[in-house]
């Protein structure tokens, strides 16, 4: 039996190109000219795939696609979008979409999609090209996999983005792979962390100033924005940014120009934002510490880091990655665990993250003299959490 294709596009000749397409590579498909249209077919077929088409007359394709999850159809849908809507692309990956594409649509690329979602109930997906792709960033955990979808996605365009997490879950390491993977990757990566600048030094650090612009200009000096030209701007702790600044900051977005303090010219100025907070910018909008139409224009994709307790099967393959790379850093052999250590690493929270259980692997690595890590080389939080000291207390009053 072929595989059945539910196809949905209003326009003709965009529906009628792919259809043919799919149909000379086996597919059998079933067409619809709008979300509706297409709900209703569902009643007397049950697709291998859905493409849907993002711009619809009625309900679009992304409110399809919420239509579908919550009326828990298990069905891959790709999502087909116009160049230059990358936005609503990360929606609908979002919301679990297999995957999307951008019209006007290779051939050989859809085809290679939609064989893969049509059979993505029995080939698993093959992770192995993100490893090769993002080798510095460890984990397989669905919420790394999705950041891994989303990177890929947006490292080439311009959009800017805002990753969120709490400390230590690696949003700067994020934002260097977007980087990395960019347009603007010969360009230098510069960084702006609101948090160590004092106050009183951000605008000038920022927007630079020129001699005499105030006492102790004594040169004239560029900032760090318009160092940034052609590449990025990482703004860390951007929840930290003042709200004076945020102001003149969301002018120079909307205007692409700054002004060097002291001085009335104005200089072009191409930069992409990619900013990051551990703060609730939702909620700082509402208290009124933070401007929404800067939030909105920083926030055009968002990539949210889970804390570490949630993504708990990466911890193996992290602790892995971090015994390498200290055994190395200490000129030692690559130490083994013994199997209570990976239980305690394992039942802890990490409320530090990946940076604390880098450390805590780091220190395990110096103290542990033989090549074998075991309990008493891991630090008392830790060991206290996992219940191993209880058990020791228990067995030594037994024994
Ligand atoms: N998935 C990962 N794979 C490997 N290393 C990681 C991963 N995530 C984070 N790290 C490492 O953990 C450390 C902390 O990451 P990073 O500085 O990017 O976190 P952060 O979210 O920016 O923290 P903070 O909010 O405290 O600034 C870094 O050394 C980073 O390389
Ligand atoms: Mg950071």
């Amino acid at each position: 039996m072929k595989p059945k294709i539910l196809f949905i596009d209003d326009e003709i000749n965009s529906l009628k190109a792919i259809s043919a397409i799919l149909e000379k590579s086996g597919f059998e498909v079933i067409t619809a000219k709008t979300a509706e249209e297409g709900i209703g077919k569902l009643h007397n077929i049950t697709p291998n795939c859905i493409l849907l088409d993002y711009r619809l007359p009625g309900m679009n394709g992304i409110e399809m696609l919420k239509w579908l999850k919550e009326k828990n159809y298990h069905i891959p849908i790709v999502i087909l979008t116009a160049f230059g809507t990358i936005e609503k692309a990360v929606e609908a990956m979002k919301l679990e979409a297999f995957h999307y594409l951008v019209k006007p649509v290779d051939p050989d690329l859809l085809i290679d999609v939609i064989k893969e979602a049509a059979t993505k109930h029995t080939i698993p997906l093959d992770y192995s090209s993100y490893e090769k792709k993002f080798p510095e960033i460890i984990g397989r955990s669905k919420a790394i996999r999705e950041v891994f979808y989303i990177i890929e996605m947006v490292a080439k365009s311009n959009a800017n983005v805002l990753i969120t997490g709490e400390s230590g879950t690696g949003k700067e390491l994020i934002a260097r792979a977007i980087y990395k993977h960019s347009l603007r990757k010969n360009k230098p990566f510069v960084v702006v962390d609101c948090t160590t600048i004092p106050e009183n030094l951000l605008e000038s650090e920022l927007f630079g100033y020129e001699k005499g612009a105030f006492t102790g200009a004594t040169e004239k000096k560029k900032g760090l924005i318009e160092l940034a030209n052609g590449g990025p701007l990482f703004l860390d702790e951007i929840g930290e940014l003042p709200l004076n600044l945020q102001k003149k900051f969301l002018r120079f977005l909307q205007e692409k120009e700054i002004q060097r303090l002291g001085s009335l010219n104005k200089i072009k100025v191409d930069v992409r934002i990619i900013s990051a907070t551990n703060q609730d910018l939702e909620r700082a909008v509402k208290e009124g510490a933070f401007r929404e139409d800067l939030y909105w224009r920083l926030n055009v994709v968002r990539i949210h880091l889970p804390p570490l307790r949630e993504r708990k099967e990466d911890i193996p393959l992290l602790v892995q990655h971090f015994l390498n790379k200290y055994a190395k850093e200490n000129n030692k052999p690559i130490p083994n665990l013994e199997p209570e250590v990976m239980d305690a690493l394992m039942s802890y929270d990490w409320p530090g993250n990946i940076r604390e259980l880098a450390h805590v692997i780091e220190r395990a690595v110096v103290l542990s003299p033989s090549g074998i890590i075991s309990i008493k080389h891991l630090p008392r939080r830790i060991k206290e959490k996992s219940g191993w000291e209880e058990r020791r207390r228990f067995y030594e009053i037994t024994i």
